[in-house]
């Protein structure tokens, strides 16, 4: 996030067109496609969009950012690798590197930099990425290919309030501080990271009923409180669901304990580490816990946030 990548003749050009606001980080959003974006990653979904090639083998992560990402990211990773590092408390990836480190953005780490494109075809397969990009930018490819798409959001008001902590963490040293009363009003129209929130939950709720074998939804509320369960079933979705035996000696058990929040937030690497972009890995460890939003919210805020959700999404039959 923090640093401003050169862009493209192409997306200069573009940027020209676009409504632009100010806000969150300490860089400009675009309003591309129904959706804000800030400047590098408008670049980088402009690269994607146009070079990424989706295979059918591959597992695409789309979230709503600080939804759970970090969290996604360390249990997909730990189900396709399961088998390769069987003492995972002893040898594993997710030890020593942030899940980030590992499964990379598609728009905000490889296809961001206009010079260069990533040779992703000697990656093993099942290829993990990830993205933010609501469902009407996603690289055609990944619509018509028969990858696999898991989505992942969370409750506005916890989602609304992770993103302004984290925003005023990773902004650039010397750029003033958001407050919470402008954050709020910003995210209520709609205008935050890949926002609006509703449309971008809605765009991917609304497929997922169609396709279910194609996308799988999932909510971070449901990952706390059913985890083994959803997690046997993101196993299921993927193509590598958990053997008989895999359950009687606590396989299950054993990648949720190594990708739980206080296993990797105490991890060395998360606590002294930086990603190669900058951000300092601790950043995207806080509480990790449903509704410490109420903590930070007014009741109106609350009751505000309620409203556009219901209105939003209750005739869809969504709900948080
Ligand atoms: P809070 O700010 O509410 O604590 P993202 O990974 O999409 O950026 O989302 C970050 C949110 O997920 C933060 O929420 C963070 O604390 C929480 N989180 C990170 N790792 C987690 C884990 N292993 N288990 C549960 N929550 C986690």
């Amino acid at each position: 996030y923090l640093q401003e990548y050169e862009v493209s003749q192409e997306c200069k050009d573009l940027i020209a067109t676009l409504p632009m606001e100010q806000g969150w980080l300490a860089t400009h959003l675009h309003q591309y496609q129904g959706f804000w974006f800030y400047t590098r990653q408008l670049q980088g979904l402009l690269s994607c969009q146009k070079h990424f090639n989706a295979l059918n083998s591959d597992v695409i992560l789309v979230t709503t950012p600080k939804s759970g990402t970090t969290w996604l990211k360390a249990w997909t990773f730990a189900l396709l690798n399961r088998k390769k590092y069987p003492k995972m408390f002893q040898i594993h990836p997710l030890l020593t590197e942030n899940p980030h480190f590992l499964v990379p953005f598609l728009e905000i780490n490889l296809y961001a930099d206009k010079n260069l494109l990533p040779d992703l075809n000697s990656l093993p397969s099942p290829r993990l990425f990830a993205t933010h990009l609501p469902y009407v930018s996603l690289p055609k490819s990944i619509i018509n290919s028969d990858c696999k798409i898991v989505y992942l959001c969370r409750n506005p008001k916890d989602t609304l309030v992770s993103l302004w902590l984290f925003t005023n963490k990773v902004k650039l040293e010397g750029s003033s501080t958001n407050s919470l009363e402008d954050s709020f009003k910003k995210f209520c129209n709609g205008v935050s990271l890949c926002g609006p929130f509703w449309d971008h939950v809605l765009g991917y709720w609304k497929k997922s009923l169609e396709q279910s074998e194609k996308i799988m939804f999932m909510r971070y509320e449901e990952m706390k409180k059913n985890p083994s369960f959803v997690l046997k079933e993101l196993a299921r979705f993927m193509g590598c669901p958990f053997s008989k035996e895999e359950e009687d000696e606590g396989v299950v058990d054993d990648i949720l304990k190594l990708c739980s929040f206080k296993n990797l937030s105490n991890l060395e690497v998360n606590k002294k580490g930086k990603l190669p972009s900058g951000e300092e890995n601790r950043a995207y460890f806080r509480c990790g816990e449903i509704g410490d939003s109420k903590n930070y919210l007014t009741a109106e805020m609350i009751e505000q946030l309620d409203t556009i959700t219901e209105e939003k999404l209750g005739q869809y039959g969504f709900r948080f």
